[in-house]
């Protein structure tokens, strides 16, 4: 386990340089978050779409704070680009199941970092004419920002550098643990 009673680890502790939000910090947020969004959408049905593989843990957090109907979809995309950087070009790997026109769709993120992949998926979306298209990211990365993207609910925001954890990866690594931190250098460099 890491030190500081932070909970199940799975067996990554040694791998974690530090541990920049803990489980409970995340939790906290997150009922934060549902409660203003529950405020803000008050009689209507909410349509969550997840951007995956991130922002599954997320999604599921979220959507249990969350009261109010909503349902989920799923989008997968891939943005061309090395394995920590994004280059803005997005293909879709994995589009949603369903039409989203007149449905007051929620983005549910990760991370935004450069922007990119979101200006592009908020374009993508809105030309499918939701009735209303808004975004909660769970992670913003106010130094790294390269594009401008109307953000309507942010977790936090964190320094610029590479996080693991609640949905994050590194190579589909540490996705599982429960916590958001960085990895040791050696861990890029094994
Ligand atoms: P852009 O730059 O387009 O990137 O905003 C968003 C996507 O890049 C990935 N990303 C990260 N993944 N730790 C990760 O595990 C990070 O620190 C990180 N920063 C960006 C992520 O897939 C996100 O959706
Ligand atoms: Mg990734």
């Amino acid at each position: 386990a890491v030190p500081g009673g932070l909970g199940p680890d799975h067996g990554y502790g040694p791998d974690i340089h530090h541990v920049l939000l803990s489980e409970q910090q995340i939790q906290d947020k997150i009922t934060e978050l549902a409660a203003q969004v529950a405020r803000d959408y008050a009689g209507r049905e909410v349509l969550l779409v997840g951007v995956l593989k991130g922002a599954v843990l997320f999604m599921s957090d979220f959507a249990r704070a969350l009261q109010l109907p909503t349902q989920m979809e799923f989008m997968a995309v891939s943005s061309y680009g090395s394995s920590t950087s994004s280059s803005g070009v997005v293909r879709i790997l994995k589009d949603l199941d369903r039409d989203i026109s007149d449905r007051h769709v929620l983005v549910l993120e990760d991370i935004i970092d450069s922007g990119l992949t979101l200006s592009w998926l908020l374009k993508n979306l809105g030309s499918r004419r939701p009735a209303s298209l808004e975004v909660c990211a769970l992670l913003r990365k106010p130094d790294a920002i390269k594009v401008e993207v109307p953000v309507r609910y942010v977790g936090f925001d964190i320094p610029n550098e590479f996080v693991v954890g609640y949905g994050l990866d590194y190579a589909e690594r540490y996705r599982d643990l429960p916590y958001i931190g960085t990895l040791k250098p050696e861990v890029y460099s094994d």
